[in-house]
């Protein structure tokens, strides 16, 4: 994008504009080349501004950036950061509650509030970096629960740039998938419904949630697991017995805690992260038959 585009963007979009901006500081990995143009929206009408940009150039969209690799060197055209999307609703009844968030907000703040408040669904996402735009694309979860379960409706900028409200059955819902990863859609906000619930239960399947990623690698640069887990099995124990553990490519290393891990060890690049995800991939078709297929996005696949 050009200076006379940056220019338009900054009279267009009440949020910020910001040009060659690093996106290794917006990601859990830490790795990732430099911005052309990043933006921080601030309301919906900055993402119907930016969808219909789409027609000019490529426009990527990161939330808390936890699920994500973003591939080394100049990424071209817009990349918006739904961070400042943030606002956060709530109708309480007696027994449920009805929770209207936008797409920056941290499913930790969810988590939050239905411990403090008692109203339950989202313990198994305690733990779970990452917004709630991001966390509908994947459809995030652990142990069979998934995001989409307390789904009411979603608010999305459509490949039209119009603002439409979704209903929950209106998109398709898998593990670790939603149809968002197809539509071109921009998504806004959504609904979500919890159950009013004693604390003390809420508070007890919090702790078997964190007790469950309890081996999983803490206070580390990485975008979480991976690889999807095949069917019947989990890609971290058969990364393990195929001896991953340890293996490295420059700055990037399989942790020891957790096989489906990839911790940046300090100076890791896309590059080498890519690198070590096919050597780990290889390995394991070899030993096993299991060709594993990725969970985290990939910013290169969206161009
Ligand atoms: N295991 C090993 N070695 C390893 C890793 C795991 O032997 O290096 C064994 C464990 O001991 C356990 C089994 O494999 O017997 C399953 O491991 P774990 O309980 O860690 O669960 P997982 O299937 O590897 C899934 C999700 C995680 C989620 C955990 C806990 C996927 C791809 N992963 O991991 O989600 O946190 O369950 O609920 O579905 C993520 O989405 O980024 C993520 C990490």
């Amino acid at each position: 994008m050009n200076q006379r585009g940056v220019t338009y963007l900054e009279k267009k979009v009440a949020g910020q504009v910001k040009s060659s901006f690093p996106l290794s500081s917006l990601t859990t990995l830490g790795v990732g080349g430099i911005a052309e143009v990043c933006v921080w929206p601030s309301c919906v009408r900055d993402l119907v501004t930016l969808s219909s940009l789409k027609e000019e150039c490529p426009v990527r969209i990161i939330g808390g950036g936890s699920n994500l690799i973003i591939h080394d060197g100049i990424i071209g055209g817009v990349v918006v950061c739904t961070k400042y999307l943030s606002s956060f609703s709530v109708i309480r009844e007696t027994d449920k509650a009805l929770i209207t968030v936008e797409a920056g907000v941290p499913l930790a703040q969810l988590v939050n509030f239905g411990l403090k408040y008692g109203f339950a669904g989202l313990e198994f996402a305690v733990g779970i970096p990452g917004t709630l735009g991001g966390a509908l694309i994947g459809n995030a979860g652990a142990q069979g629960e998934a995001i989409s379960d307390l789904l009411q409706w979603v608010e999305v900028v459509d490949e039209h740039h119009q603002i439409r409200r979704l209903d929950k059955n209106d998109i398709s819902w898998g593990y670790r998938y939603s149809q968002f990863k197809e539509l071109h859609y921009t998504i806004a906000s959504c609904c979500l419904i919890m159950e009013a619930v004693p604390l003390t239960i809420i508070r007890a399947r919090t702790d078997e949630f964190l007790k469950m990623r309890s081996a999983q690698p803490h206070g580390y640069k990485s975008a979480g697991c991976i690889f999807k887990n095949p069917e019947g099995t989990s890609a971290g124990k058969l990364l393990d017995q195929c001896g991953c553990k340890g293996l490295k490519v420059g700055g990037a290393v399989v942790s020891e805690a957790h096989a489906n891990f990839i911790l940046n060890t300090g100076d890791a690049t896309a590059t080498d992260v890519l690198a070590l995800i096919e050597k780990c991939r290889k390995i394991a078709f070899e030993e096993t038959g299991y060709l594993l297929e990725l969970e985290v996005q990939l910013f290169s696949s969206l161009e």
